[in-house]
């Protein structure tokens, strides 16, 4: 087992990364206070898991929540569900949220876990690619709503991340596909090495090498884990975090939240990036075509075959946290494994960039 620290003063806590891990007790229960746990998971995940994690809690007063699956439940009335599963088994403040699951049972966990008597415990046990190499670690934490993706929620923090890449057994190719876009960006956002290092062992990874997905779930945590250390609440460096996602919110958003899954948006918005920093001169078309190859190897989409109107796409982008005062700023890359945060692009060439993909 590997373990990282995401430094936060007293809100640091360990991220655990390796297999079997969801056979040893201690780990998970020494970040546990109180008595009481309420283990949030889906109809998906609870028949894989939920006995397992719960074979590891006798020794505390255990409940559960299943939720339906799908990002289209990732919405203010589900996580109502988590707050009334809480108050009928009267749980106090002193409980503890286990999120089990992807990235979406984990937000909605995280953010009930934010407002739950103003905040309670939380613990994440993320059980896809994505949720193991991202949105597990950070604390951002929330819903989506009709008008924006996530554009409701809470920086909140667990207590504990425990990452049994064993999980991702019973994952399907198209979720890994999804989550490997996460792990892309890392390379794409600013570590080169790990990007030549994905290059290189591409193939074996998408055979799922568990040695090879360790070391990519390990350096993508820490990648996450400095930058997140330097800032917390995003007021710089961390929106380098969302390279490709102003695009990829635009359109799971306009699409349809679950039509494309968000790895895939994701994808899709990382090249439309990547196109947009050509055009803007900053990197070679030759560069463009890398992140392309890489993208189209891991089997991820490389363009949108849905319609979208160019004004819908253009609204939906205006409602991104990276909006400030009306002004779109964008993650774009001055060269490969290396990136910046813009508004003084030219906005001939954004449009350009939108008309090119829809
Ligand atoms: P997800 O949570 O919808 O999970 C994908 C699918 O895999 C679901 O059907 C789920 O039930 C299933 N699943 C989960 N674990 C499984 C397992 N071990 N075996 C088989 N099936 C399993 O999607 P996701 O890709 O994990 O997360 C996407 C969400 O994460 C989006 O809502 C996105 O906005 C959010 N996100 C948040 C952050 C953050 O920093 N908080 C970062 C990135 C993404
Ligand atoms: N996934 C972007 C962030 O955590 O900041």
């Amino acid at each position: 087992m590997k373990t990282l620290n995401l430094d936060l003063g007293d809100k640091s806590y360990p991220i655990y990364i390796g297999q079997d891990l969801l056979t040893q007790t201690d780990l998970l229960t020494q970040h546990i206070k109180g008595k009481q746990v309420m283990i949030v998971t889906n109809t998906t995940v609870a028949p894989l898991y939920l006995a397992k994690v719960k074979a590891l809690l006798t020794l505390f007063t255990v409940a559960e929540v299943i939720l339906l699956d799908g990002e289209q439940y990732k919405t203010l009335d589900t996580v109502n569900e988590i707050f009334t599963a809480l108050l009928t088994a009267r749980f106090d403040r002193s409980c503890t949220l286990i999120a089990l699951g992807g990235g979406v049972v984990g937000d909605m966990t995280g953010f009930a876990a934010a407002s739950y008597q103003r905040g309670v415990n939380f613990i994440q046990i993320p059980t896809t690619l994505l949720s193991q190499v991202d949105s597990s670690v950070g604390g951002k934490t929330g819903v989506n709503h009709p008008l924006g993706k996530n554009m409701i929620g809470a920086f909140y923090q667990p207590k504990c991340v425990l990452i049994d890449v064993d999980t991702l057994d019973t994952l399907d190719d198209r979720q890994y596909s999804a989550g490997m876009a996460e792990v892309i960006k890392y390379g794409l956002l600013g570590n080169v090495d790990f990007l030549i290092d994905l290059q290189q062992n591409i193939d074996d990874l998408m055979h799922r090498d568990k040695g090879l997905i360790i070391k990519a779930v390990h350096q993508s945590c820490t990648d996450k884990a400095n930058i997140v250390a330097q800032d917390e609440l995003e007021s710089g460096k961390r929106a380098l975090l969302n390279f490709g996602h102003t695009f990829a919110h635009a359109i799971e958003n306009t699409l349809g939240y679950g039509t494309y899954l968000h790895g895939e948006a994701v994808a899709v918005g990382m090249l439309m990036a990547a196109e947009l920093s050509a055009l803007e001169g900053f990197i070679a078309s030759s560069d463009v075509q890398q992140v392309k190859d890489l993208l189209q190897k891991t089997q991820l989409p490389v363009s949108i075959n849905s319609k979208i109107s160019y004004q819908d796409f253009v609204d939906a982008m205006s409602v991104d946290k990276k909006v400030i005062d009306g002004e779109v700023r964008l993650v774009l890359m001055k060269k490969l494994g290396q990136t910046f945060i813009s508004k003084d692009y030219q906005k001939n060439d954004l449009q350009q960039v939108i008309k090119d993909f829809l």
